[in-house]
């Protein structure tokens, strides 16, 4: 399958990367608006393919008609955090920008599925659902497997036990009110509610909150790519190999989970229809509220945005 990652920065570069690496796509077109930025990246990629012994191709451009047929489409384009921001001070600038790289890129690829990743994530999802005019189990959110992906790490770390064994969910919108579940987060099977005294679930879950913070933090100059990247290859895995592993990603939903017209991160089903299917988990009261309050921040974010010109 032809792919195209939108966004030749840390992130996009290291998608496209990792998609010709483990040979996902048999072309992976990395597009950008700087001139350059892209043909270089790309074709000293496509260089590492003899070593990698993968026959992906790889083309760097700055024209959308390059990225025709594309059966996936990854957005990465805009702005990163700096120290001191949070994601929602992105919007005015990253929705510009990712409304334009949809409503482009859907031009030239009417069929694909769409995975955003770019700030603040489920809003810019919602903006893509919109530019793009496809059904929601086309457009997909990276965010959960992200957050996922940070707890598990700290889990790991916490208990000396393989990253395998560990299986959590982490709900909600990709922010500070995020929603990991501690009473769905086993080790091998074992509720970590019966592993690790409640002060550490505590701070494992306030760590996974400001993951993304933390990074930015150490770098100064950028947020994380390492694990982003890693996480949307992630869930065009599901989609091309249609896997239909449950993975937390940021959906439209209606009416899942009690809330309407709000994209936020909640279990699905990712196969080859993209989002086959919205897993619903029961929630205590505490889980719920926590979940109804991110959905509500998310909601105040999606406000904002429709007094902006996009
Ligand atoms: C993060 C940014 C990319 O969580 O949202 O690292």
């Amino acid at each position: 399958m032809k792919m195209t990652v939108i966004g030749a920065g840390n992130v996009g570069a290291t998608t496209a990367q990792r998609l010709a690496d483990k040979q996902l796509a048999t072309e992976v077109v990395l597009l950008d608006i700087a001139e350059g930025i892209p043909q270089g990246k790309g074709l000293d990629m496509f260089e590492s393919m003899p070593v990698e012994a993968s026959d992906c191709r790889i083309l760097g451009t700055n024209s959308y008609e390059d990225t025709i047929d594309s059966g996936i489409v990854i957005i990465t384009a805009g702005l990163a955090r700096k120290p001191g921001m949070s994601r929602d001070d992105l919007l005015a600038a990253n929705a510009k920008i990712v409304g334009s790289c949809a409503e482009q890129a859907v031009k030239y690829s009417p069929n694909a599925f769409y995975i955003i990743v770019s700030n603040p994530l489920d809003v810019m999802t919602f903006v893509a659902l919109q530019k793009t005019g496809l059904p929601r189990n086309k457009v997909l959110g990276m965010a959960g497997v992200l957050d996922t992906a940070r707890y598990r790490t700290f889990l790991s770390m916490e208990l000396n036990v393989s990253v395998e064994d560990i299986q959590a969910f982490v709900l909600g919108g990709h922010g500070d009110t995020m929603v990991p579940l501690p009473r769905y987060t086993t080790i091998a099977g074992v509720p970590i509610t019966e592993l690790l005294p409640q002060d550490r679930i505590d701070a494992i879950v306030q760590r996974t909150r400001n993951g993304g913070i933390e990074i930015v933090n150490h770098l100064k100059t950028g947020s994380a790519y390492y694990a982003p990247s890693a996480a949307a290859v992630q869930m065009v895995e599901c989609i091309v190999k249609d896997k239909r592993r449950i993975l937390p990603c940021a959906v439209m939903l209606k009416g899942e989970y009690g809330l309407h017209d709000v994209v936020v991160g909640v279990p699905v089903k990712v196969g080859k229809n993209g989002m086959e299917d919205i897993f619903q988990i029961t929630l205590d009261e505490h889980e719920n509220a926590e979940l109804v309050k991110s959905a509500d921040d998310v909601k105040a974010t999606m406000e904002k945005l429709a007094s902006m010109d996009y």
